[in-house]
């Protein structure tokens, strides 16, 4: 696709706030005050960058913002495909509303996000919950003001799930929730096709942003003294590939470490397939630039590494391991991890856990197989019964919780830079933190540390967390 194609032009977009003004009128005349809105969101960091915009929008529109569903002129859910199991509590919350809406019938119901660019789910919805006004996928995300529009003007239910291939929005309206951390997406979806996964099917292709746009928005984020910067993408190792300037991630990351400013920079997620040495050395070189490496594995097996299309093998997946840690010795390392894959045996799954255990990862996000229908993998026979892979699972889960506790003991005396991020309304430990690697922290101390980076001394700690107490400034 060309370069305009894939950016949604300047006049649509102004369009839109054109409609968005034309709907604050229309809020503000129909309810005789300003409206409220509730926003659910249920997936990744992406996903919750989307409801950001979509809060953004909404703001423009007059909403101002509720939690509570029943108290809301527009509730809207902004939903996850990535497991069965994040689809069923979202029907689940979405059969609560029925409630709300007998009693306010011109509550407006919405459903965004990947679930909802799924044909099936939106036959569903159509079918089952007939309460649902509004039903769009991310790809449509921009044009969010015209579809409500149309559900406005017209009183019937709007679908937009036509499978494109996407577009980028830049400019969208913005409610960032938080004042010390902030997401930046550097590129929307993915190309990848891992056998098992549906986001490539309601993210659309990879589309990558200007350098120079997303070098604005940083520079920017900095100047209002955000802290902690989280560059987003699918697989932030593509960027750059459809670009007309030849610059990888490595080059962004560079290129953002030069940004004046006390500030951290995150990225998630890296695909081993083409997590370069390059990367890594930019990432040791960047002061800026965390040193923490998310670099999924999936599988420890390089057959179902092959069934699943990683494109990589274990021995390639533990080199690029060997390489970070020797450009970056204190590097702190996290893993996803999926557990019965179709036709996964015993065997395998013990490479996996052989995988886990010799890299000894600082944390572990480990994952059932859930079968996703429109993947190839979910045609593969599955053998295994539930229970044995429940077995399995269960086994990685207490080797992992023996390695994450051993490496937060390790911090239990020393003194840690970190960034107090917010409150956690515990008494005992008032403050959270994140040490530079990312692990959480626990703090005794004042809540005007709050955004700030400190030095916090470890006086304790349990497998998911570290806890202590701020040194003097
Ligand atoms: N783009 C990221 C991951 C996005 S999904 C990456 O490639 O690393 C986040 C995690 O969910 C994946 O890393 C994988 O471990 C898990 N996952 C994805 N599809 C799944 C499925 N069908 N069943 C179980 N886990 C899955
Ligand atoms: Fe899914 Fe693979 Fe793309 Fe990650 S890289 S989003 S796991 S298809
Ligand atoms: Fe994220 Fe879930 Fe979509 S993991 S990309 S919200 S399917």
């Amino acid at each position: 696709m060309e370069r305009e194609q894939v950016c949604v032009s300047p006049e649509q977009l102004t369009r839109q706030r054109e409609i968005a003004q034309e709907l604050k009128d229309y809020f503000a005349q129909t309810l005789g005050r300003s409206p409220k809105a509730f926003v659910d969101t249920f997936g990744c960091q992406q996903n919750v960058a989307d409801s950001q915009n979509l809060m953004g929008m909404l703001r423009e529109m007059g909403f101002s913002f509720t939690t509570d569903a029943a108290d809301a002129d527009l509730v809207a859910l902004n939903t996850c495909a990535v497991r069965e199991h994040a689809e069923k509590r979202v029907y689940g919350n979405l059969g609560a509303l029925t409630h709300g809406k007998k009693a306010n019938p011109r509550q407006i119901i919405c459903l965004c996000g990947c679930m909802a660019q799924q044909q099936r789910v939106a036959d569903k919805v159509r079918q089952s919950y007939r309460h649902v006004d509004l039903v769009f996928g991310p790809q449509a995300l921009w044009q969010f003001p015209e579809l409500l529009r149309r559900v406005c003007r017209t009183g019937s239910r709007v679908f937009s799930i036509d499978d494109v291939p996407g577009q980028i929005a830049e400019d969208l309206p913005i409610v960032r929730e938080d004042a010390v951390k902030a997401w930046v997406s550097v590129m929307y979806g993915c190309n990848n096709f891992c056998s098992y996964c549906i986001v490539p099917y309601v993210r659309g292709r990879e589309r990558s942003r200007d350098k120079e746009r997303i070098l604005a928005d940083v520079r920017a984020l900095a100047a209002e003294g955000y802290r902690e910067i989280t560059l987003l993408g699918q697989n932030v190792n593509s960027y750059g590939k459809d670009l007309p300037q030849a610059c990888d991630f490595a080059d962004l990351l560079a290129a953002l470490n030069e940004i004046e400013g006390d500030f951290l920079l995150r990225f998630m997620t890296s695909h081993p397939k083409d997590a370069s040495h390059k990367l890594l050395d930019a990432m040791a070189r960047c002061e800026k630039a965390a040193p923490h490496l998310h670099l999924p594995f999936q599988s420890g097996s390089s057959r179902v590494l092959r069934a699943m299309n990683r494109g990589y093998t274990r021995e390639e997946y533990l080199e690029l391991i060997d390489y970070a840690r020797a450009v970056m010795p204190h590097v702190v390392l996290t893993s996803d991890v999926i557990v019965g894959f179709p036709g996964e045996t015993e065997a395998e799954f013990e490479e996996t856990l052989s995988l886990v255990k010799e890299v000894e990862f600082d944390a572990l996000f480990t994952f059932l197989y859930s079968p996703r229908p429109g993947t190839p993998a979910a045609e593969l026979p599955d053998p295994a019964p539930r229970e044995e892979k429940q077995k399995w699972f269960d086994r990685l889960l207490k080797a992992q919780t023996e390695i994450s506790g051993k490496k937060h003991a390790a911090y239990v005396g020393t003194r840690q830079r970190v960034l107090v991020d917010g409150l956690t309304g515990d008494a005992r430990w008032p403050l959270s933190a994140r040490t530079a690697g990312g692990r959480l922290v626990h703090l005794t101390g004042p809540e005007d540390a709050v955004g700030t980076f400190r030095t916090a001394e470890i006086t304790g700690s349990n497998t998911w967390a570290l806890f202590g107490t701020l040194a003097e400034a």
